[in-house]
C-alpha cells in the first residue's frame, strides 16, 4: 500500500511518499521520498513559531516539497516517471515559476497511490489548514481517497518502528523501517514542544491520558530557558549541546532548581515553575559560558528527575510491557539515557524502544506510518475529503 503524506502542523513543512505492508503482525515501511524544511531560522527572532509567518511559509513550501519527495521517489521507483507539461526536474526559478495544481496532480497521479493522508490536528489551526487545504485539492484532481492523521499518534507508533533491513533498488539504497513484536500495554512519553503526556495504548488505536503537563510543555521549557541564556531558537538542542560541555568538565551550577510535583502522587507535571525559577535565578546575572553551561546542565539534570519518577510511577501503575518515547525532546542524549539507566536498574522486564534520531522532530514519514499502521489494519475508509477539518487541539483518547 501506497501513501502520500502531508505534514504542517508547526513550523516544518514535510511531504513524505511510503510503501507499506504487513505480514504475520509485522509492519514494514520503505521510504520512497521523504522531503523536509524546517522554518525555524525564521521563527527564531520571535523566540518560538509565529502562526502567520508559519501560514505563509508552509503555502509557498508544499509545492515545492511535494516536487522534491517526487524527484526522489522517482530515483526509488521502477517505473518511470515523466514530468508533465514536458518540464525536468527542478527547483521553480522564482514566484513566476510556480507549480500549477494541473502539474502537481498529473506528477502524483503517476505514483499510484491508495491514500493521500494529511495532518488535521493537535496543531497550529493556520498551518495546519494549509496542509489540509493543500491535501484536499490534490486528492480531488487524482481522485484519491483522503485521510486525517493525528500529529501525536504520529509520533507515538513511528517511534516504536526500528531501522529495518536496506536493499538496493537500481543503484539507489532503500531505507526500510518496521514495527514488530509489539507487547501491550504500550507506555508512551510524548515529549514536544507543544505535548508533554504518558499515553497508555492498551491495544492498536486504543489510547489513554494517564497523565501529562498541567501547563508548559517540556519542549517549550527547553525553548524559553534557551533563550534566557541567550541562545538561538529551538533552544532545546542548544542546551543539550551545552549541558554536555558542563558534564565533562566540573564548573559547579551557581543554583538549584525545583523539582515540580516530584512528590505528588500522580503523573502530571509541571513545567511553569521550572521556567520562572530560572527567570528569577538568571535575572540580573551575567554568566560567562563556564556559567552557562553548568545552569543548562542543572535544568537537564531537572528535568530529568521529574521524567525518571513520573516513568516510574506511571510503569509501575499501569503494568506496561513495553515503554516508548517520542517527539522533539526525544532527541535528548541525556534524557534517553537516564530513561534508559531506569528500565536497566529496575525494570528489566520492559521493552524500552527509542526512536531513531531522525523521526523524533516532525516530519511527514511518521505521518505516514501512522496511516499507514491504520490503513493496513482496518482498510481505507470512506471519508468526504471535504469533510476533514484542522482541529487544534485533537486528542489521541476517543
Ligand atoms: O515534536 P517537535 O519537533 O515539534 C512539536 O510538535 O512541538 O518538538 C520540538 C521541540 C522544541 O521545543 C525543541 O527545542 C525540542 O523539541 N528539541 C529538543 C531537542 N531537539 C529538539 N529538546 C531537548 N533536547 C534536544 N536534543
Ligand atoms: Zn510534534
Amino acid at each position: 500500500m501506497r501513501v502520500l503524506a502531508i505534514e504542517t502542523s508547526c513550523d516544518e513543512t514535510g511531504i513524505a511518499i511510503l510503501e507499506g505492508a504487513e505480514k504475520e503482525g509485522v509492519f514494514t515501511f520503505e521510504i520512497l521520498g521523504n522531503a523536509l524544511l524546517s522554518q525555524a531560522a525564521l521563527h527564531a527572532p520571535y523566540g518560538g513559531v509565529f502562526p502567520s509567518l508559519a501560514k505563509r511559509e508552509h503555502e509557498k513550501n508544499l509545492p515545492v516539497m511535494l516536487e522534491q519527495a517526487c524527484i526522489e521517489a522517482a530515483k526509488n521507483f521502477s517505473e518511470k516517471i515523466v514530468w508533465p507539461e514536458g518540464r525536468s526536474p527542478r527547483r521553480p526559478r522564482g514566484p513566476k515559476d510556480f507549480f500549477s495544481e494541473k502539474f502537481l496532480a498529473a506528477l502524483v497521479s503517476q505514483l499510484e497511490l491508495d491514500a493521500i493522508v494529511v495532518t488535521h490536528g493537535p496543531g497550529l489551526e493556520p498551518a495546519l489548514w494549509t496542509g489540509i487545504t493543500f491535501a484536499q485539492k490534490l486528492a480531488k484532481e487524482t481522485a484519491t481517497p483522503l485521510l486525517g492523521v493525528n500529529h501525536m499518534e504520529g509520533h507515538l507508533l513511528s517511534s516504536l518502528a526500528q531501522k529495518g533491513n536496506s536493499h538496493i533498488l537500481e543503484n539507489v539504497e532503500i531505507t526500510t523501517r518496521e514495527i514488530r513484536d509489539v507487547q501491550f500495554p504500550v507506555l508512551g512519553l510524548l515529549i514536544s514542544g507543544g505535548h508533554t503526556e504518558f499515553v497508555l495504548m492498551s491495544d492498536w488505536f486504543e489510547y489513554k491520558i494517564i497523565g501529562r503537563t498541567l501547563d508548559d510543555a517540556v519542549g517549550e521549557a527547553f525553548d524559553k530557558v534557551a533563550r534566557l541564556l541567550g541562545l538561538p531558537y529551538p533552544g532545546g538542542p542548544e542546551i543539550s549541546k551545552l549541558a554536555d560541555t558542563a558534564r565533562s568538565s566540573s564548573v559547579p551550577a551557581l543554583v538549584s532548581l525545583p523539582r515540580p510535583m516530584l512528590k505528588s502522587k500522580n503523573c502530571d507535571m509541571s513545567f511553569s515553575g521550572l521556567k520562572t525559577a530560572a527567570l528569577y535565578a538568571l535575572r540580573g546575572k551575567t554568566l560567562n559560558d563556564a556559567q552557562k553551561a553548568a545552569f543548562a546542565q542543572e535544568f537537564e539534570d531537572t528535568v530529568g528527575d521529574v521524567f525518571v519518577a513520573k516513568t516510574r510511577k506511571a510503569l509501575i501503575e499501569t503494568g506496561a510491557k513495553t515503554f516508548v518515547i517520542g517527539g522533539g525532546v526525544a532527541a535528548n542524549r541525556y534524557l534517553r539515557e537516564r530513561l534508559q539507566t531506569l528500565l536497566l536498574d529496575e525494570f528489566d522486564d520492559v521493552e524500552f524502544r527509542l526512536p531513531e534520531l531522525h523521526i523524533t522532530g516532525d516530519n511527514a514519514v511518521m505521518i505516514a506510518e501512522a496511516a499507514l499502521v491504520h490503513l493496513l489494519r482496518e482498510g481505507i475508509p470512506t471519508v468526504d475529503s471535504e469533510d476533514i477539518r484542522a482541529v487544534g487541539n485533537l486528542s489521541l483518547e476517543k
